[in-house]
């Protein structure tokens, strides 16, 4: 029997200052459904989905809830009648308690007065509803990102809505989370719900949704039911063509030891004894599950976490690589994994996030105080065209930008500081299929010019695609090295398996 239609969105048009964002788009959720909406960066899905919750004003169009016609003036409203959102960008108040955040604007009451006793009970309730195990009274901005993404979670399920907007829900969530929500999202299911599921990850769609729809430059492309797709149909619809190869040609060559890494040991983490080299031009992965110390490698070279002891040479020099300044200046750079929530200056343009990281290479030579507004230009402009970022100027301010294109430009930003050793932090999160592409011939290049590269992955098939050779964490140490040329994503797993 056919599932009784929840939400319909039909012909919805948005533009924003020389964007046409949406140009007629039409959506059809039904009840107890999960459906997915796809397309590159920037095809307007976000756009779309805060149209219906009132964040922008469409220009047209119609939107039905339940068969009655809806036009929610802002996120209050939409949250009233039963329509919840999980933003791509996280919005909390990190200097806030955790119940705070959830139940900010529409606290419990007793008289005038906010029923602590009240809101903590409540909070405690849905956290045990949905198997979240976190103190209420926490404050935001002790807790990791991952955290913080599922209580955005579990703050959209306590409105206790009717339709719930994902919207790139697993970027900063360990595999054990995504297993977590999920479930979530199958006892909404269960409970008749429509979500909208926003995602990359196309194995997550494919297991998790019942249709897709597919977007492409603002227009709606296919409805199809998802047991009908595969992930080539899906590339397809959102790219517009076959695309072949997943992965350039690898043509870099590796040469003499540029990167020596000796007893690299953390202060705070369980990182311990970790000893590697990395040749001029070599591309290194980092694989191992979530909490194995992959992330803590690149940050105890960088200098942002605390080394307990270990040694670092560049080119047979040692470099202490003390803070973030002094590695930069060493000629390392860091893409972090958090970059969306820590690495974008929201009420800066686009240029200005590009140079931010490095400003000194643009003061004026006669005049320092000054800096060269010629060269900023040339050299955003270089980022844009590399990465394909999609933005009407170079003047636009980053928040305009769909989230993958603000990821690009923070990917920018790092290489124009023009390093010897990039270490990127999985470098390809939240970005499309066909910039991905792009992504990998730029790390290719860059090891051509003879840079050495080290990445960490959660996606194995990139790992084996792009890199030369791949150093497999557990527990903290370095349980293994294979060669990517030749080996297996099983060999791989045996070794992350090593030390847990
Ligand atoms: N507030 C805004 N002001 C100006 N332009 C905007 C604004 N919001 C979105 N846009 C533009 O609308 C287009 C669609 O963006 P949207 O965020 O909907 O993409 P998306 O499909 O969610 O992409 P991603 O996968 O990267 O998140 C983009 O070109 C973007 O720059
Ligand atoms: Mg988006």
């Amino acid at each position: 029997m056919d599932k009784e239609v929840l939400l319909q969105m039909t012909d919805i048009c948005k533009e924003f200052p020389g964007v046409k964002a949406l140009d007629g788009v039409s959506l059809t959720v039904k009840r107890g459904t999960v459906h997915a909406l796809m397309g590159e960066n920037g095809a307007g899905k976000s756009t779309l989905m805060k149209c219906l919750f009132g964040i922008y004003n469409k220009d047209s169009g119609h939107i039905y809830l339940e068969g009655n016609e809806i036009s929610f003036k802002n996120s209050k409203e939409a949250l009233e009648h039963g329509v919840a959102m999980v933003h791509q960008e996280l919005n909390q108040a990190l200097k806030r308690s955790v119940m705070d955040n959830l139940w900010l604007g529409r606290y419990p009451r007793k008289g005038v007065m906010i029923d602590e006793h009240k809101m903590y009970e409540d909070t405690k309730k849905l956290f045990n509803d949905l198997g979240i195990d976190v103190d209420p009274r926490r404050i935001m901005s002790t807790m990791p990102v991952s955290q913080r993404q599922m209580l955005e979670i579990a703050k959209a399920v306590s409105y206790d809505a009717k339709v719930i907007v994902f919207d790139e829900p697993t970027s900063s969530l360990t595999e054990q989370e995504v297993e977590h929500l999920f479930e979530i999202i199958n006892m909404l299911r269960d409970k008749g719900c429509g979500i909208i599921y926003i995602s990359h990850k196309m194995a997550e769609i494919l297991r998790i949704s019942d249709e897709v729809t597919v977007m492409r430059d603002g227009t709606w492309i296919a409805t199809e039911p998802a047991k009908e797709l595969t992930t080539e149909k899906i590339i397809k619809l959102m790219v517009g063509r076959e695309l072949n190869n997943q992965f350039p040609p690898k043509t870099n060559k590796a040469g003499e030891i540029a990167l020596e890494v000796e007893h690299l040991s953390g202060q705070y983490s369980l990182l311990h004894d970790v000893s590697f080299n990395v040749r001029k031009g070599e591309i290194i992965g980092l694989a191992g599950l979530d909490g194995s110390g992959r992330t803590e490698v690149l940050e105890n070279i960088f200098g942002i976490a605390t080394r307990k002891s270990g040694t670092i040479r560049l080119d047979g020099r040692p470099v202490l690589n003390r803070n973030a300044r002094e590695s930069i200046k060493n000629g390392f750079a860091l893409l972090t994994e958090e970059r969306r929530a820590t690495d974008i200056f929201g009420i800066l343009d686009i240029r200005e996030n590009t140079v931010i990281s490095n400003l000194k290479n643009y003061r004026g030579k006669a005049l320092p105080v000054m800096l060269d507004d010629k060269k900023m230009k040339k050299d955003t402009q270089w980022s844009i065209d590399a990465m394909h970022t999609k933005t009407p100027t170079q003047g636009t301010k980053i928040r305009s930008l769909s989230g993958g294109n603000q990821q690009k430009v923070i990917l920018g930003r790092w290489l124009l500081t023009k390093p010897e050793v990039l270490l990127l932090d999985e470098p390809t999160r939240g970005i499309d299929v066909g910039a991905k592409y792009e992504i990998y011939q730029l790390i290719i290049d860059l090891a051509n010019e003879g840079k050495v590269v080290i990445m960490v992955s959660s996606e194995m098939p990139e790992l084996l695609g792009v890199c030369d050779r791949i150093l497999v964490m557990s527990g903290g140490q370095l349980a293994g090295e294979v060669d990517a040329r030749n080996t297996s994503q099983e060999e791989i797993m045996t070794l992350a398996a090593k030390y847990v």
